[in-house]
């Protein structure tokens, strides 16, 4: 079953309301207080839906910050059962630090049909491609290269790879400098890192690497109507992380994840950038108007478009 356009502009204003209490703390070197303002106001905007929401993607467990907590239950407990996968900051640093990037985050499917998953790590890939085996998880990086370099008919020198810059890619990093692909190193915000592949104006013709679990599926419901190819496996490393896992159903500690198993259905994508960035730009003042940049897809209708909003301040 699709998802009814009206919940469009029902998520739309969601994320741009949280987008606009974090801009009032961006700049401000205090990253959970922007953060909390984003959760607040998603969970208010939220709960004026009609709509029996579920959270199924919270954020916050890993680094502790203020979170809509999985499990819990949204909207005015009348009309679908929806999933909602949220990240109301994502980049808590760069709002901190008034640094390009920091987004509102949401995704949305029908109950079921939208990835349950614990906040731990994820080892990722997202190509522009629906194809099946032209890059994959368990293929070397050599392997992933070359094969794209060929699909696009590119040489890997002219290619450009995105990844979090962190020390646990170094070898991922060494290995892509001796191919001779560009990278694009991210400090942060991997969930628009990942939708960096869905346009040649970005110029990244691959994304990957370890980033947040939760992350990982909110750009997979966005990939998905852009039919981009995404693959996640979880990385669950203590007994801790095991044992939430099995209690959200996941038995297969190694498996490796096609898009299809997040995102099975349809489902409505949307982030309002907070600071500016490559997707969107950030929010503007303008007199007592409040000006925001969103990007909305909806997988049924093919709508992926960059909205601009004006809002009474
Ligand atoms: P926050 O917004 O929660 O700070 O997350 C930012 C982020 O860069 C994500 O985009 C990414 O998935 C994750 O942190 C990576 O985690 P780590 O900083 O531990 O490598």
């Amino acid at each position: 079953m699709n998802l009814d356009k009206k919940f469009q502009k029902l998520f739309l204003n969601v994320v741009i309301r949280a987008a606009i209490s974090s801009f009032n703390h961006v700049g401000k070197k205090n990253k959970t207080a922007a953060d909390k303002a984003a959760v607040d106001t998603m969970r208010e905007e939220l709960n004026k839906i009609e709509m029996k929401g579920k959270v199924v993607i919270g954020e916050g467990e890993l680094d502790k910050a203020p979170m809509l907590y999985i499990g819990e239950n949204l909207g005015l407990m009348k009309g679908p059962e929806l999933d909602i996968a949220v990240d109301p900051l994502e980049g808590t640093n760069f709002a901190a630090m008034n640094l390009p990037g920091a987004l509102s985050v949401i995704a949305v499917a029908n109950r079921n049909e939208l990835f349950t998953a614990p906040e731990t790590y994820m080892n990722k890939i997202s190509v522009n491609t629906s194809e099946s085996d032209v890059v994959d998880l368990d293929y070397s990086l050599k392997k992933n290269i070359y094969n794209l370099a060929d699909y696009k008919n590119k040489k890997p020198e002219n290619m450009t790879a995105c990844i979090l810059d962190r020390p646990r890619h170094k070898k991922i990093i060494n290995e892509l400098k001796k191919l001779g692909v560009k990278l694009k190193l991210l400090s942060d915000g991997d969930v628009s890192g990942a939708l960096l592949v869905t346009h040649d104006k970005h110029d990244v013709d691959i994304f990957l690497g370890i980033g947040g679990g939760p992350e990982g599926v909110l750009a997979a419901s966005a990939l998905d109507t852009y039919n981009c190819k995404f693959q996640g496996r979880f990385i669950f490393e203590s007994d801790k992380d095991k044992k939430r896992a099995s209690v959200m159903g996941i038995n297969d500690f190694n498996k490796k994840y096609e898009l299809k198993e997040i995102v099975s259905g349809d489902s409505i994508f949307c982030a309002t950038g907070v600071t500016p960035g490559e997707l969107v730009s950030g929010i503007k003042m303008n007199k007592n108007e409040f000006l925001a940049e969103t990007l909305i897809t909806h997988k049924s209708c093919g709508l992926k478009k960059v909205i601009k909003t004006k809002i009474k301040s």
